[in-house]
């Protein structure tokens, strides 16, 4: 099957959080969701089922736990028991529900930074306290800064690394040596780690994915993966994700976290376009990197030619692009207002994410490549136009 990722799908309107939050004339790449239509077999089974005309509370069946055993099993290799799998309502509550079952309050959640904003929020709101790890840009890439992620583990109060492999903002898929060095740290310092694997799919040429519970048997037996096929398929708004835990204990005390929140609750407007995209559309995965490839190449050629105050770290994986601006020396606020309100483009601004954001910008490029030569025109003349 051939899925068609310059079709236009006209967004505005339909309560979408990307397209409706801004005027019409702003071209909004920020939140991380693709402006491509799901796979064909998805939206012809929602409609199937929506035709049923009755839903009502549906059993927990093991096909959704099927599935994520057998995407992980066909894209990565990693052979999971369906039992290790645990329905929740997306990866951002399922790590809350870690930190609640995992952590007290006034413990540290150690956090590589630039990192993902809502996690800027959940630690501190359950009153434990981020433990900042910077990553560090050398020579236009990112590269983890072992002697004060050590330090930070090593702290007594050191309970859990919230890890996002690949990284959100800064685009890294990490390779099996750093995983294997972050793993084996963690054990040594009793510190747990959860996995966010939610951009596992999206990964460019010449780097791979690797599950982390994949990289010896004493880390599967300390971390808990968050997986969702949200990213890939364009399915967000169905809130439906899993954490896979292949230790019985943490498996167990995840479960009673998840159950004393009353959130083991699935939807079948949730669970069925996850069980068809992993069963049946791995065609769709292939071709949105491929497109998505197309893309970068397009933007990275773009910046290089026309746009040299910018700098784009180029990214392993992921369709979130980390701008270097800071060569333009403005403020958060000032280079918020030149792109959104001067190139009327709609970014997420650098500081957002933490410690060593502050003077970039994320782009997302999962867009039509029409829209994507649009906006690059807008930044061009915006920021060539300043004095
Ligand atoms: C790293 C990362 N984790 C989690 C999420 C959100 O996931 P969910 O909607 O499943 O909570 C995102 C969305 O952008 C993300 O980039």
């Amino acid at each position: 099957m051939k899925h068609n990722f310059d079709e236009v799908v006209d967004r505005r309107g339909t309560e979408c959080k990307k397209w409706d939050t801004y005027p019409a004339d702003v071209i909004p790449m920020w939140i991380a969701d693709t402006d491509f239509k799901c796979p064909e077999p998805v939206v012809a089974a929602m409609i199937k089922r929506a035709g049923h005309g009755i839903y009502g509370y549906p059993v927990n069946s093991s096909n959704f736990n099927k599935a994520i055993k057998n995407w992980q099993q066909k894209r990565f290799g990693w052979e999971i028991a369906e039992e290790w799998v645990e329905y929740t309502p997306a990866v951002v509550p399922a790590i809350v529900f870690a930190i609640r079952a995992f952590t007290q309050p006034g413990d540290h959640i150690v956090l590589q930074m630039p990192a993902y904003h809502p996690f800027h929020q959940i630690i501190p709101d359950n009153g434990r306290i981020i433990a900042g790890n910077e990553l560090l840009l050398q020579d236009g890439h990112y590269v983890i800064d072992f002697a004060d992620l050590e330090k930070k583990l090593s702290h007594p109060r050191a309970r859990m690394l919230l890890l996002c492999n690949p990284h959100n903002p800064v685009g890294r898929c990490f390779t099996r040596e750093e995983l294997l060095k972050i793993g084996n740290l963690c054990i040594a310092n009793q510190v747990l780690v959860v996995a966010d694997e939610i951009h596992a799919d999206i990964i460019y040429a010449g780097h791979r994915h690797i599950p982390f519970a994949t990289l010896s048997e004493a880390i599967a037996n300390n971390c808990i993966v968050c997986v969702n096929p949200s990213k890939t398929f364009n399915i967000a708004g169905v809130r439906t994700g899993a954490a896979i835990t292949p230790n019985k204990a943490l498996r167990t005390a995840l479960h009673e976290s998840v159950a004393n929140n009353k959130a083991y609750g699935r939807t079948i407007f949730g669970t069925l376009p996850v069980e068809v995209a992993y069963n049946e559309c791995d065609y769709y995965a292939d071709q949105l990197v491929e497109y998505l490839q197309g893309n970068l190449a397009y933007m990275l050629d773009f910046f290089a030619t026309r746009i040299s105050a910018i700098q784009v770290v180029k990214p392993e994986a992921t369709y979130l692009i980390w701008l270097d601006c800071r060569q333009l020396q403005m403020s958060a606020a000032d280079l918020q207002k030149l792109f959104l309100e001067k190139a009327k483009v709609a970014m997420n601004e650098g500081s957002t994410f933490g410690p060593g954001g502050t003077g970039f910008m994320r782009m997302n490029i999962a867009c039509r490549r029409e829209v994507l030569e649009q906006a690059l025109l807008r930044i061009e003349t915006a920021v060539n136009g300043l004095n």
